[in-house]
C-alpha cells in the first residue's frame, strides 16, 4: 500500500514498521528509540538476531554524538559520499544504540541516504534503523512493487521510485591503521583512491578469524530459481551448431546482455548492457527476482564480463546469489 510522507512520519511515530525508497535499495524502518518497532523488523524479516542494522541519519552531527572516535579521513570520506551509498562502521557510546541493533558489537554502521522524501522524512524523525526491505535471505528490493511481493499488498510503502544505485551501500571500517571494505556495494575500491590516496583492501569473511561484518555470513540475494554462473565457450560455433543449448540442458532461462546472443529456444532476460555496469547493478534484483516470478527452476548466468569497478559489486551479489543455494535449509520457506 502505498502511503504518503505525512503517513510515513505518522506511522513511524506510532510505532510502526514502514518502508521507505533509498538511492540503494528500499529499506524497512524503525525509529531508533522505538525497541519494540526495532524487534519487529527482525521478525518481518526473519532475520537473525545477530546481524546488526544501519542507522540512517539526515547529518554528519547526528553520527558524531553517538560516536566515540572519528577516525581519519572521516571528513573526507564524509564530504565525498554523503548523502550517498557509504556505510561506516565507527565505534559507539553503547548506551546511544542498543544492543539489539548492533548485534551486541560495541560499533555500529551509519549512513546517510541519498534520496529527497527519505531525508526530508529522517529530518522529521530523527534516527532511522533500516535493513533492507526484504526477507531475510532472498533478493533486495529496488522497487515499491518488490516490497509488496515479500510483505504483502497491505504493507506501507513510502513509493520514491525505482532506486537509483540498485545495489547496498559500501561498508567501510577502520581496522589497523587502514580503511577497508566490509562489504562491496554501489562505491566501488577505485572511487576512494582520490579521497584516502590509496584503494582500501577488500576484506572476505574467510580470511578473518572472527566476522567483521556478520551480515555476509549469511545465505543473501537469493531466488528461488537456482542459479548456474558461467561463460559461453566457442560462442560462434555453439550458435550455429546448437551445442551450447545443449550443454545447457534443462536451462529454460537465461540471464545475459543484450550486446549477446544466446541459444535459440531460452527465455533471455537482459541485465543490461555490457557497456553499462551501473545500468545492470539499477536492474540485477528485479531480474533475479523476475525469474522466481516467471517460476524458473533453473537459470545460467552469463558472467563474461570485466571484474573491475562496478562490475566486481555486481560479480559478488551473483556468486552469493548462486553459492548459498546450497543452504536450502537455512532459508525461510
Ligand atoms: O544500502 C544499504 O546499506 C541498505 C539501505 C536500506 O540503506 N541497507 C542494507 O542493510 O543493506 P542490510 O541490513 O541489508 O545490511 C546491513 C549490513 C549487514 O551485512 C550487517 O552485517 C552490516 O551491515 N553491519 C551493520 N552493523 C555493523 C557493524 N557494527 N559491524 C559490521 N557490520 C555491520
Ligand atoms: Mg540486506
Amino acid at each position: 500500500m502505498r502511503i504518503s510522507l505525512q503517513q510515513t512520519i505518522s506511522k513511524l511515530k506510532q510505532g510502526e514498521v514502514v518502508a521507505v525508497p533509498t538511492e540503494t535499495v528500499y529499506g524497512l524502518a524503525a525509529p531508533l528509540s522505538n525497541l519494540e518497532a526495532i524487534e519487529q523488523v527482525f521478525a518481518l524479516k526473519g532475520r537473525p538476531s545477530s546481524n546488526p542494522l544501519i542507522i540512517h541519519v539526515s547529518d554528519v552531527e547526528q553520527i558524531l554524538r553517538h560516536v566515540t572516535q572519528v577516525p581519519p579521513a572521516f571528513d573526507q570520506l564524509a564530504q565525498a559520499c554523503w548523502p550517498g551509498p557509504l556505510t561506516m562502521i565507527l565505534p559507539i557510546h553503547s548506551s546511544l544504540v542498543p544492543s539489539k541493533v548492533r548485534a551486541g558489537l560495541e560499533t555500529a554502521g551509519f549512513r546517510i541516504p541519498h534520496h529527497p522524501l527519505t531525508l526530508q522524512l529522517l529530518k522529521e524523525t530523527g534516527p532511522l534503523v533500516m535493513p533492507s526491505a526484504n526477507l531475510s535471505g532472498f533478493p533486495s528490493a529496488t522497487r515499491p512493487a518488490h516490497v509488496e511481493e515479500d510483505f504483502g499488498q497491505a504493507f506501507p510503502v513510502l513509493d520514491g521510485g525505482a532506486s537509483k544505485r540498485g545495489v547496498e551501500s559500501t561498508i567501510i571500517a577502520y581496522l589497523k591503521e587502514e580503511w577497508v571494505i566490509l562489504r562491496l556495494g554501489s562505491l566501488s575500491p577505485d572511487f576512494f583512491q582520490p579521497v584516502l590516496g590509496y584503494c582500501p583492501r577488500v576484506i572476505h569473511k574467510l580470511t578473518e578469524d572472527k566476522p567483521l561484518c556478520p551480515g555476509q555470513l549469511f545465505r543473501h540475494y537469493a531466488p528461488n530459481a537456482k542459479l548456474i554462473l558461467g561463460k559461453q565457450e566457442k560462442k560462434e560455433e555453439n550458435q550455429e551448431t546448437g551445442e551450447a543449448g545443449e550443454a545447457l540442458g534443462d536451462v529454460s532461462f537465461i540471464l545475459g546482455f543484450q550486446e549477446r546472443t544466446y541459444p535459440k529456444g531460452k527465455r533471455v532476460l537482459a541485465m543490461g548492457s555490457l557497456f553499462d555496469p551501473q545500468g545492470v547493478a539499477e536492474n540485477l534484483y528485479h531480474i533475479l527476482r523476475q525469474l522466481d516470478q516467471e517460476k524458473a527452476v533453473v537459470a545460467w548466468v552469463d558472467m563474461d564480463f570485466p571484474r573491475e569497478g562496478l562490475w566486481l559489486t555486481i560479480a559478488e551479489r551473483l556468486e552469493r546469489a548462486a553459492v548459498d543455494q546450497d543452504r536450502h535449509d537455512d532459508r525461510r520457506q
